[in-house]
């Protein structure tokens, strides 16, 4: 493909002197409307070395570019040198690139040899998989998947909530008045059933209390009768999540949870006090972080156990030893704000310069809309429940759609599941937003469904077609302002990618997909595909092909389905 921005850099670099390629590159737009051109230079940076006005500039630049095969025109406009690429060159060079290698269409090998480990979901086992870890969820796939589109070696941790004194009240709460065959019917109900018991218990009686430590304690030490219990709770939790993963076709290199670092925290503690990091505070060790403007950190607690901090702490140093990452990105509840900074700042005082690399991407929360569901279990929104109810909604709107459907389950879980993954990466991350189950399942507006029916539109269309794509395409039939917009959309693409990657924010190609489509609809619409002339007819299916594969790539990085048919 050719890359028209280095090209015009590259042009550009031969007439002004004082300016290197790269930072004429990186001055170079996309004008917001096609009016202006495809491309556009301000001159304002170079009034200084030129002692003149921008404007004058811009013109006397178009006088000596003149007239340039890649160029439709070159044209100066005030301070701004716009460039009008020739549309059959832009064309033939776009759709060529995607139909040589179509799924790799807007990847990149920018991360060639580099380990980024992407950390999401972490759920806590015995606690509910509830709606709010759907953000973590899908935002921290997509990221995963993203890096690995652009060359990235990718490792995916489930930080599983695992560790910590509630496995204490758990141990002691099953023993007092746990059935292990109502835990292995609904474990997290179960458990957290049982959870809530103990804390009421724990009112009237609080010797529970120290029990519930004792326990802890025991697990600590590696006690065989704690350790099974902990150990099955755990399991029978994550049969549970991973009904949830398999449901979002998520699966992760490693569940390395809290517990792992639990052997790992001495050498920590040890590295900490050498450091002269660590300070008595009450019988309990804690790093003054004061100096930064934060609240001091508790790390080791009076009767010696550990936190949740501290098991972060020795988490990032086991991964920097272990996978010697490029960086290491935690995605996380902008709730944990504050945890993240102090860790953060733990780990630099530390001496690893490494540090830098460790990266909180955080994200604001979902609230649901008034009576959006009752819950069968009690107060919380358990996440496969939505699924589910997203799956059994589709089926009823696309069995009412289209009554000859094949395959309708597989596809209403396609479309269900995607319309709710979909939505949640239409904002940016950071915003708080209200989950609406209209505003999900319609095929209308800025939606999955809507994307996925679109894609699948152009693949009707493509079995449709009477052409073949392997001969010779007569790319100037597709200069009206129609192709064109989707042309340059497409052509985006990849830096859309880039984009997203850098600033960790999946919605970006969200955004990007719905634009892509809403072109593709409307070329559609006015310009129609399978016509009897075969060569425009060709030249068209072209561009349709590369809609698609635009739309189906992005789809794939977001972690929703494609149907060809729906
Ligand atoms: N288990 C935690 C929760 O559900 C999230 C863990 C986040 N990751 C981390 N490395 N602290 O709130």
């Amino acid at each position: 493909m050719i890359n028209f921005k280095k090209e015009i850099a590259d042009l550009l670099s031969q007439k002004i002197e004082s300016m290197s390629e790269k930072e004429i590159s990186d001055l170079i737009e996309i004008p917001p409307n096609p009016q202006m051109g495809d491309f556009a230079f301000p001159c304002f940076k170079l009034a200084k070395a030129f002692r003149k006005a921008p404007n004058q500039i811009a013109q006397e630049l178009a006088e000596s570019i003149g007239e340039v095969a890649l160029f439709e025109k070159v044209q100066n406009e005030g301070p701004y040198l716009n460039f009008f690429i020739d549309k059959t060159t832009y064309a033939k060079s776009l759709i060529e690139n995607v139909l040589q290698q179509p799924e790799k269409f807007g990847s990149s090998d920018q991360g060639a040899g580099k380990r980024v480990i992407v950390e999401y979901s972490s759920p806590n086992i015995a606690k509910p998989f509830h709606i709010g870890h759907i953000r973590t969820t899908v935002i921290g796939h997509a990221i995963n998947k993203i890096y690995q589109f652009l060359g990235y070696e990718t490792i995916s941790i489930n930080h599983l909530g695992d560790y910590g004194t509630q496995f204490g009240k758990l141990i002691v709460a099953f023993n007092n008045w746990g059935n292990a065959s109502e835990v292995e019917a609904e474990p997290i109900p179960a458990l957290l059933k049982l959870y809530i018991k103990f804390h009421e218990e724990a009112e009237k009686n609080p010797s529970l209390e120290d029990e519930a430590r004792l326990w802890f304690k025991r697990l600590e030490d590696g006690d065989e009768e704690a350790l099974k219990l902990w150990q099955w709770f755990r399991d029978e939790s994550l049969k549970e999540f991973n009904r949830v993963y398999e449901m979002l076709g998520i699966a992760f290199d490693s569940y390395a949870g809290e517990s792992f670092y639990s052997d790992k925290m001495p050498r920590v503690l040890e590295i900490m006090e050498e450091k002269g990091l660590l300070k008595e505070s009450k019988g309990a060790e804690i790093v003054d972080l004061e100096p930064y403007g934060m609240p001091p950190a508790l790390i080791r607690k009076s009767d010696g156990s550990t936190l949740y901090i501290t098991r972060d702490i020795a988490a990032a140093i086991y991964r920097k030893e272990h996978y010697n990452f490029d960086k290491n990105i935690y995605v996380v509840g902008a709730q944990q704000n504050l945890h993240f900074q102090q860790w953060m700042k733990i780990i630099e005082l530390m001496g690893n310069e490494w540090a830098k690399d460790c990266v909180h991407v955080a994200f604001g929360m979902v609230a649901l809309e008034e009576g959006t569901m009752s819950t069968r279990k009690g107060r919380v929104v358990f996440l496969e429940d939505v699924l589910t109810k997203a799956v059994e909604r589709t089926k009823e709107i696309i069995t009412a759609k289209s009554p000859n459907l094949e395959n309708k389950d597989e596809i209403a879980k396609q479309i269900g599941i995607g319309a709710v993954v979909f939505q949640e990466l239409s904002n940016s991350r950071i915003k708080d937003y209200v989950f609406s189950w209209d505003k999900t399942l319609t095929f209308d507006g800025e939606t999955g469904p809507y994307v996925q029916y679109t894609h699948a539109r152009a693949c009707s269309l493509l079995r449709k077609a009477e052409v073949k794509l392997t001969d010779t395409i007569d790319y100037s039939l597709l200069s009206n302002e129609d192709a064109m917009n989707l042309i340059r959309l497409i052509q985006q693409f990849p830096g859309v990618v880039e984009d997203a990657a850098r600033k960790y924010e999946p919605s970006i190609i969200t955004r990007h997909i719905v634009d892509v489509a809403q072109a593709f609809n409307k070329f559609y619409h006015d310009c129609p595909i399978i016509v009897a002339d075969h060569e425009l007819q060709r030249s068209r299916l072209a561009l349709v092909f590369a809609a698609k594969q635009t739309i189906q790539n992005g789809l794939s990085l977001l972690g929703v389905a494609a149907p060809e048919r729906m």
